[in-house]
C-alpha cells in the first residue's frame, strides 16, 4: 500500500503575502472551491486577526466549502487563537494552525523571548487551541535554522499539549534537500509522540529549492506538504503545489507516495489562481507553464510524433491541458459552445453561459478560429466576481509617432452614457486619462502587462494592470481582446469597478 502524503494548500494566506497580491472575499471564495475540486486535504484560508477581510474571508469558506479541512493561522498568543477559532469554526473540519518561532536570531531579535518563554508560550497556545478544536497544528516557524535540541523539545511539548500536526518550516528557504532529510529524519527518532500526528513540511523557495526540500523530505517521512498553486507567496514564494504532486506521481517508484488531488484540475486551478492574483505563471514553469508540453526543436518534434515518451515524462492530459485541435467559429451556436466548456470542466450559470457566448459572438466575428485558449480567456473574464459599474461602450484613438495621442471612450453606467476624451503620452495614459474624466476618480497605472493568449496576428491580447488611488491598496483590472488597445480600456474599467466595488462606493 502506497503511503498517503497530505496535501496542505496555503495560497490564500501564504500565497496571499505575495508582494502586489490582494484577493478580495468573494475570489478567495472562488480559489477555495476550486482547490476542493483539485483535492486537497487542507485549505488554509487565511490569518483571521491580520484584517477584517481576511477574518471574513475564512469565515466565508468555513461555512461554504466542504469536504475539506479549512485552517486558520493564528500566532501563540490566545487574541490571535480565539479570533481563528471564531472565524473557522463553521468549517466541516476546522483546525487552528499555530505558530512561533524557534530560531535563536528570530527569539533575540524579533520576538526578544528567551527559549523557555517561547516554550510555555507554545504550549500554552496549543493547550487554547485545543479548547476549541481537536485538530491543531503547530509550527515552528524558521524550523530549519533552529538548534535541533530545543526545536525537538518545543516540538515534543507542543505534542504532549494536545498538536496533532507539527509543521516544520524552512521559513526563509535556507535549507538544502540532504540537509533538510537529515533534519526530518533527527526529529523523527528524537521526538517523543511524533509517530502519532502528522509530520509537516512549509519550505520557501529563497534558492529554488522548495519543490526538493520539500520531496527530500517526505523521503525522509514527512507526511504532509504545505505549499501554494504556482509556487506564489511571500518573497520567493513557496513550493509549488502541482510540482510536488506530479513528481510524487511520476516518481512513484522512487517515493512510494500517493496523494488524493485529482491533477486534471491542476491546469484549471493554476489558471484561476493567476488570474485572479495577476501573477503570471512563466511559460518555462513545470507542469503549468505554456511551454510546459511544447517541443520546439525538430529532433524532439520528431520523436513525440513517432512515440510520445521519448521527449515526455507526463500526459499534458493528465494535468487538465486540453489538447484538442477542436476549433469554434462564427457559425458554431450555443449548444456546441456550452458543450465544449463542459468538456473543459466549465460549468457556468444560465446567465454567466449568455454573457460568455455574446463575448464568443464578438470575438468570432474579429477571429476566424476560436480554441480552447480564447474560450477558457472568454470564461476566465466572465468569472471574475466584480459587479460592473461602469462598461466599455466604445473607444476611439488617434495617435501615431509624430501626434500627440489621444482617446475618446464612452462609458455606460446603467441606462446613461458619458463620454470623455483625454490627451496622454501614450494611448494607453490617454485612455486611463479619459476614463479618469468620467468617473472622477484620479488613478495611478502601477503596471501594465500583456500576454496573447493563442498565436496568430489575430490573436486575443490579454492585458492585466494594477492602478491604485492615493497611493494607497492597489486593484487589478483585466481586460482582453484582439485589439490591445481596447483590452487596455476593458483591463482600466475593470480595475477601477473593482476600486468602487472594494471600496463600498459603487453607487457613486
Ligand atoms: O514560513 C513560515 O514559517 C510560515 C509559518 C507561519 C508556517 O509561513
Ligand atoms: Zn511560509
Amino acid at each position: 500500500m502506497a503511503r498517503r502524503v497530505y496535501i496542505f494548500d496555503t495560497t490564500l494566506r501564504d500565497g496571499e503575502q505575495s508582494p502586489g497580491v490582494s484577493l478580495n472575499v468573494m475570489e478567495k471564495l472562488q480559489i477555495a472551491r476550486q482547490l476542493a475540486r483539485l483535492g486537497v486535504d487542507v485549505i488554509e484560508a487565511g490569518f483571521p486577526i491580520t484584517s477584517p477581510g481576511d477574518y471574513e474571508a475564512v469565515k466565508t469558506i468555513a461555512r461554504e466549502v466542504r469536504g475539506v479541512t479549512v485552517a486558520a493561522l493564528a500566532r501563540a498568543s490566545f487574541q490571535d487563537i480565539d479570533q481563528a477559532w471564531e472565524a473557522v469554526k463553521e468549517a466541516e473540519q476546522p483546525r487552528i494552525h499555530t505558530f512561533i518561532a524557534t530560531s535563536p536570531i528570530h527569539m533575540r531579535h524579533k520576538l526578544r523571548m528567551t527559549e523557555e518563554q517561547v516554550l510555555e508560550a507554545a504550549v500554552a497556545a496549543v493547550k487554547r487551541a485545543r479548547s476549541y478544536v481537536s485538530d491543531v497544528e503547530f509550527s515552528a516557524e524558521d524550523a530549519s535554522r533552529s538548534e535541533l535540541d530545543f526545536l525537538c523539545r518545543v516540538l515534543e511539548a507542543a505534542i504532549a499539549a494536545g498538536a496533532t500536526v507539527v509543521n516544520i518550516p524552512d521559513t526563509v528557504g535556507y535549507a538544502t534537500p540532504e540537509e533538510f532529510a537529515r533534519f526530518i529524519s533527527e526529529i523523527r527518532q528524537r521526538v517523543r509522540g511524533i509517530e502519532k500526528v502528522v509530520l509537516s513540511v512549509h519550505c520557501h523557495d529563497d534558492l529554488g529549492l522548495a519543490v526538493a526540500n520539500s520531496l527530500a523530505a517526505v523521503m525522509a517521512g514527512a507526511s504532509q506538504v504545505e505549499g501554494a498553486i504556482n509556487g506564489i507567496g511571500e518573497r520567493a514564494g513557496n513550493a509549488a503545489l502541482e510540482e510536488v504532486v506530479m513528481a510524487l506521481y511520476t516518481r512513484r517508484d522512487q517515493f512510494g507516495c500517493e496523494t488524493g488531488i485529482r491533477t486534471e484540475e491542476i491546469y484549471r486551478t493554476s489558471r484561476l489562481v493567476s488570474t485572479l492574483t495577476g501573477m503570471p505563471v512563466q511559460p518555462n514553469k513545470a507542469v503549468v507553464g505554456k511551454n510546459a508540453f511544447a517541443h520546439e526543436s525538430g529532433i524532439h518534434q520528431d520523436g513525440v510524433l513517432k512515440e510520445r515518451t521519448t521527449y515526455e515524462i507526463m500526459n499534458p492530459q493528465m494535468v487538465g491541458i486540453s489538447q484538442s485541435n477542436l476549433v469554434l467559429g462564427k457559425h458554431s451556436g450555443r449548444h456546441a459552445f456550452r458543450q465544449r466548456l463542459q468538456e473543459l470542466g466549465y460549468e457556468l450559470g444560465e446567465e454567466e453561459l449568455n454573457k460568455a457566448f455574446q463575448q464568443f459572438k464578438i470575438l468570432a466575428d474579429k477571429k476566424k478560429e476560436i480554441t480552447d485558449a480564447d474560450l477558457e480567456a472568454i470564461v476566465e473574464e466572465e468569472l471574475r466576481p466584480v459587479p460592473v459599474t461602469y462598461t466599455l461602450e466604445y473607444l476611439h484613438i488617434s495617435t501615431g509617432t509624430t501626434i500627440v495621442p489621444t482617446a475618446t471612450v464612452g462609458l455606460k453606467k446603467g441606462d446613461e452614457l458619458f463620454e470623455e476624451a483625454a490627451c496622454g503620452n501614450g494611448p494607453v495614459d490617454a485612455i486611463c486619462r479619459a476614463v479618469d474624466k468620467v468617473t472622477g476618480i484620479p488613478c495611478v497605472l502601477k503596471s501594465w502587462g500583456i500576454n496573447a493568449v493563442t498565436s496568430g496576428k489575430d490573436a486575443i491580447g490579454e492585458v492585466t494592470l494594477k492602478i491604485t488611488e492615493n497611493g494607497g491598496k492597489t486593484y487589478l483590472g483585466r481586460g482582453i481582446s484582439t485589439d490591445i488597445l481596447e483590452a487596455s480600456a476593458k483591463a482600466y474599467v475593470n480595475a477601477v469597478n473593482r476600486l468602487l466595488w472594494e471600496t463600498g462606493r459603487l453607487k457613486e
